[in-house]
């Protein structure tokens, strides 16, 4: 098999082509050639050794991936060669094939892609993590959802509108605001030429009751300020820094600061995470959610997609297609 490693974190230049020996296949697993990977921001964090988890090297990254059966290993009964399938493999997605434990794929619907297969794991499970533990959401509530073209911002507005909470993106381009509008925000900002603080009250008529932030940075205080008395703040991700939050801000008018962590949550609930994300693909199976449809990069070309991402030219999702000789 051909996957894509570093050695050393540090540099996504660093990102090499390595061919590993078959596995043989043991009780239980399956054997599938990856058609798409899912790239997410944290890949590159990752990678770069700046995510707050330094995985061991060599290091193959690459969470989730959509996959055809190739071969299916002694004991297991409920696939057969040619499935569709998803798994959260966790690492080593950058790949052409893949072995994994039967009991870690899931069919993918009929309705969804491969590409969206590969997609939709990281930024929806967090989002319905962040509204089911721990924010409290209400049908009718007005959402600030910051990074609102990304993946994970789209993501929250897809599962917050499918709860009857009214959302207001904020993106810095058309394209990016298109798609948060397409996603169900009742309405857009844009976050380079107008203040943030002031639209998102304005939209939100006074009653800005909670806000999604995956960016960080200095918007994050201008949301903090724009939230209505009462209003939760879900601190999700710090792509453009970590920001430094007045506290008198929380306490004056009892407002929320809330801390969300999938990554630590899932590492100590598997179980209720495995039935987590069947539950986020039985809504999509069913048409009450709807990832987008990601931009495709030749898996030989990670790195520029990687780049992109850092450079916030990608809009929506990135999938990674096998291109190795
Ligand atoms: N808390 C959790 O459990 C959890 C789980 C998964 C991911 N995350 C985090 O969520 C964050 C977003 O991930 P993502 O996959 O949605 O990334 P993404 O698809 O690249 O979206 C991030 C968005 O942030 C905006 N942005 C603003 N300033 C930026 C900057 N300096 N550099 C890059 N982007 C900037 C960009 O939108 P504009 O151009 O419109 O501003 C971009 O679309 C990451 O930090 C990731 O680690 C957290």
């Amino acid at each position: 098999m051909k996957s894509l490693q570093v050695d050393e974190l540090g540099s996504l230049d660093a990102l090499h082509l390595v061919e590993l020996p078959d596995e043989p296949l043991k009780e239980g697993f399956l054997r599938c050639s990856i058609r798409a990977c899912g790239l997410n921001f944290v890949d590159s964090l990752l990678i770069e050794g700046r995510y707050q988890v330094k995985p061991p090297v060599p290091f193959r990254p690459g969470s989730e991936i959509a996959a055809v059966v190739t071969e299916v290993g002694p004991g297991v009964s409920n696939f057969s060669v040619g499935d569709r399938i998803f798994v959260a493999i966790g690492v080593g997605g950058f790949s052409d094939t893949a072995v994994v434990h039967a009991s870690r794929a899931l069919k993918i619907p009929d309705n969804m892609t491969d590409g969206q297969a590969a997609t939709f794991m990281q930024s929806y499970l967090t989002a319905w993590f962040a509204f089911e533990h721990r924010a409290d959401l209400r049908e009718g509530d007005t959402m600030l959802v910051l990074g609102a073209g990304g993946g994970i911002g789209l993501a929250a507005i897809d599962v917050a509108v499918s709860m009857g909470v009214r959302v207001i993106g904020a993106a810095s381009s058309d394209e990016k605001r298109q798609l948060a509008k397409d996603a169900g925000a009742f309405a857009t900002i844009d976050v380079l030429n107008e203040d943030l603080k002031l639209r998102a009250r304005e939209l939100a008529e006074g009653k800005l009751d909670a806000v999604y932030d995956p960016v960080g940075g200095d918007l994050a205080e201008q949301a903090l300020r724009a939230l209505a008395p009462g209003g939760q703040f879900m601190v999700v991700g710090f792509v453009a820094g970590i920001p430094k939050l007045p506290a008198n801000l929380v306490l004056l008018t009892n407002r929320t600061l809330i801390g969300v962590d999938w990554g630590a949550w899932v590492g100590k609930n598997q179980a209720a995470h495995a039935e987590m994300i069947a539950t986020v693909m039985k809504n999509i199976g069913e048409g009450k959610l709807h990832p987008v449809e990601p931009v495709s990069y030749p898996m030989s070309r990670a790195v520029d997609a990687l780049r992109d991402m850092q450079n916030r030219k990608i809009a929506g999702k990135v999938a990674l297609v096998p291109d190795f000789n």
